[in-house]
């Protein structure tokens, strides 16, 4: 067998053209006559529009159109896949299903109220500031608490129950029961969402930002009433999306029939502002936890009771209790997930859904649980983490979190610490430590591939998932160089295009999982048909076994004698060996497939200016098999800046008074920037998963951002005896000690 490439740090296949500026996004592409469209947003938060006073702006140089809801083309909604299908390969999901245009209502500021089609993007642009709407306003609901008093809660689904709480709640030794709450998190991909769209020959083409373009194709058919072969969405490259990108939004459905109603392609490119109003965000969360331990400090009953913010239109839920069913063992477990609609867009899917609000609830609650017992929090968790799943009644496919726990603690000296609350001074400043568990779901789903071995020695992989900036492209030619032998120079992939053979949508942290299983089958079928091709009459091995052929280093092995890929394609004439395969779903029924971390966080408070920072993150991650170390380590680093964010600053505002976003910018929307970052250590364990598939990786996306706020506050409780149940802990809230 070839020397192991997985596993091995592998630079990105696909940095070069990244840093160089050659990888081109959805709005680097520059169709001949296109045109460019520039939105005019709601600036109130409900009612209705009375008039759209267009005139003048109709008549600036290089309008070519202006759509709004009294001359929008009549199109088709898409039947809506509930999420739990959304992972199929037919799926067509998206979070808002309202069309744009489609009335004359208005249920969320910055809703698409018009669209100017121009010959430039600043004549579009020009043209919409003097696009002027009469509205007629109706009082919104402004928040998350003003829609739990004014209309109160509806059932989200996906709880669980088990045991009898309430009974063993009230006869316990211990009990805490507190709420905590998390703001709306807006999620501002670097990349802002944008749609280069054209028709030709009664087919629709898209650059799309997309995190699953088959999801995409299958959505724009139904709507605009096509066979998905007539649609094509590609996206080569995404600057990031966190979940935004993963359903189409408003934009890219008002883009696409902009193109179809003027006959030629069209750009749009959201503005920041948009951004956080018309392509979801993470709502708003309270949630009421409510634990008990017998006198030995064991878990007795666990109740997470949780609400968000949802839109008028739509019935999204922040499912976050998932994690709390689980993760410890426990006989009796509540765990109930409600929704109630403000007037904002339609929230969706962030960086681990439900799990990063949901460990922020907690891991805070375990932390004050365990301090409530007077035990050390990592001694607590060891005594009560679920050794199997008993949501599920299932053994773990792999857990190794007691071992990340007591690696973590060791790097960072958490025996050594003096537990006692601000005890801990350097200088003017106090320091703080403090822990959270993080987990995350593992998924494989189905996805198919092609490989194709080429004359030229070379290989090509096709899959239509998409690289985020995750490291899928690197990923697939470790499959392909693992399998063959080829060097890794040697193996092109093409991602991102729904021409391709469909493939998952980049959500989850499951594409590694998936496309692995997918590459490898293409790539074993390929070399099939090339053992085939080498035992023909007319072959290398004439009338040798096929099936006893090896491969080495690009060659295929009969014994002693070995003959290159390219020469056995050579000798027969044939461009290719192709190989196409389709993997499915992980196996369900018998075990339960998670991944497991755990973050410790050292905080420094200066007293004196109200100054918080997070001085040092020692983390131990346990995702199965790590493909590439460096891809991985990575992405968790990219998850702790998150969970930063997330712990001290990050929190879309809406004014009180008229429900409209007022930090809608990055100069007002606070996240961590260089001087934020703090020293980081990062264990990946690299136990593979052999229970979820041959390689055992089970994805490393979303699950670093999980448990990092909690590990911030509990950490702020150490330094300042503070403790703060609502994101972000501000310097405001620490003055006020809230
Ligand atoms: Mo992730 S929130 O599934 O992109």
């Amino acid at each position: 067998m070839s020397e192991s490439v997985i596993g091995k740090p592998q630079r990105r296949i696909d940095g070069r053209l990244k840093v160089s500026g050659t990888a081109r996004y959805a709005a680097d592409h520059a169709m001949p006559g296109m045109l460019y469209a520039y939105g005019v947003y709601s600036t109130i938060a409900k009612g209705r529009i009375l008039a759209i006073n267009d005139q003048q702006a109709k008549s600036m140089p290089g309008v070519v159109t202006i759509l709004h809801h009294g001359n929008f083309p009549r199109l088709h909604r898409t039947p809506e896949t509930p999420m739990v299908f959304a992972a199929i390969l037919s799926a067509a999901r998206l979070d808002e299903r309202r069309l744009p245009f489609e009335d004359d209502r208005v249920s969320y500021p910055g809703q698409f109220v018009a669209l100017v089609v121009a010959e430039s993007f600043e004549q579009a642009r020009a043209a919409a500031y003097r696009v002027n709407v009469d509205y007629e306003s109706a009082e919104p609901v402004k928040s998350l608490a003003d829609a739990l008093r004014s209309q109160g809660a509806r059932e989200g689904g996906r709880g669980h129950a088990r045991g009898t709480p309430e009974p063993a709640f009230q006869a316990a030794a211990m009990r805490l029961d507190v709420t905590y709450s998390t703001p709306v998190e807006t999620h501002n991909p670097m990349e802002m969402h944008a749609t280069t769209a054209w028709w030709q020959d009664g087919r629709l083409f898209l650059y799309e930002a997309s995190q699953a373009v088959t999801n995409h194709r299958n959505v724009l058919a139904n709507i605009f009433d096509l066979p998905p072969d007539r649609v094509e969405v590609r996206a080569p490259f995404i600057g990031s999306g966190f979940g935004s990108k993963l359903w189409p939004w408003p934009h890219s459905i008002a883009t696409c029939a902009a193109a179809k109603v003027t006959n030629r392609p069209v750009q749009l490119m959201l503005p920041r502002a948009q951004m956080f109003t018309t392509v979801g965000h993470r709502p708003e969360t309270l949630q009421r936890m409510r634990l008990a331990t017998n006198a030995q400090g064991k878990l007795v009953s666990i109740r997470h009771e949780s609400y968000s913010s949802t839109s008028t239109t739509d019935a999204y839920t922040e499912a976050c209790g998932g994690v709390t069913k689980s993760l410890y063992s426990c006989a009796n477990v509540l765990v109930s997930h409600k929704n109630s609609p403000v007037n904002r867009g339609t929230p969706t899917s962030m960086r681990a859904p439900g799990a990063a609000p949901g460990l922020f609830a907690l891991e805070s609650a375990i932390d004050e649980m365990a301090l409530a017992n007077g035990m050390d929090p990592l001694d607590f968790r060891q005594l009560n983490l679920a050794t199997r799943d008993e949501s599920v009644g299932l053994p773990w496919s792999s857990n190794h979190l007691p071992e990340a726990i007591n690696v973590a603690a060791e790097r960072i000296g958490w025996r050594q610490r003096n537990p006692a609350i601000g005890s801990m001074r350097e200088g003017d400043e106090i320091i703080g430590y403090g822990m959270g568990a993080c987990n995350w779901d593992a998924y494989q789903v189905p996805t198919d591939a092609r490989v194709i071995l080429r004359a030229d020695g070379t290989a090509l992989a096709q899959c239509a998932v998409q690289d985020i900036g995750t490291g899928t492209y690197t990923i697939v030619a470790q499959t392909i160089s693992q399998l063959t032998g080829l060097p890794m120079e040697r193996i092109e992939v093409q991602l991102g295009s729904s021409a391709y053979p469909p493939g998952a949508m980049s959500g989850g942290s499951w594409v590694t999982a998936s496309v692995m299983p997918a590459i490898a089958g293409a790539t074993r079928q390929a070399l099939n048909k090339l053992r085939e091709y080498a035992v023909l009459s007319g072959g290398q091995f004439p009338g040798a076994d096929a099936t006893k052929l090896d491969v080495q280093d690009g060659y295929l092995l009969n014994g002693e004698q070995r003959v290159s890929f390219a020469e056995v394609l050579g000798k027969q004439r044939l461009a290719r060996a192709e190989g196409n395969f389709q993997s499915g779903p992980a196996k369900a029924g018998e075990h339960s497939f998670r991944s497991f971390g755990v973050h410790f966080v050292e905080v420094r408070w200066d007293p004196g200016i109200s100054r918080l920072r997070v001085a040092r993150v020692v983390s131990a991650i346990d995702v199965g098999k790590v493909v590439n170390p460096l891809a991985a380590r990575n992405q968790v680093e990219g998850a702790i800046v998150m969970g930063i964010g997330m712990a001290l600053f990050e929190a879309t505002e809406h004014d009180p008074r008229s429900g409209l976003p007022v930090n809608n910018n990055f100069a007002e929307y606070a996240v961590p920037v260089h001087a934020d970052q703090p020293e980081m250590d990062i264990t990946l364990l690299d136990y593979p998963d052999l229970n979820l598939s041959e390689f055992g990786a089970r994805g490393i996306g979303e699950i670093g951002v999980t448990g990092l706020a909690a590990a911030v506050a509990n950490a702020v409780y150490h330094a300042t005896g503070k403790r703060i149940r609502s994101l972000p802990i501000t310097k405001e809230k620490l003055m006020a000690g809230l």
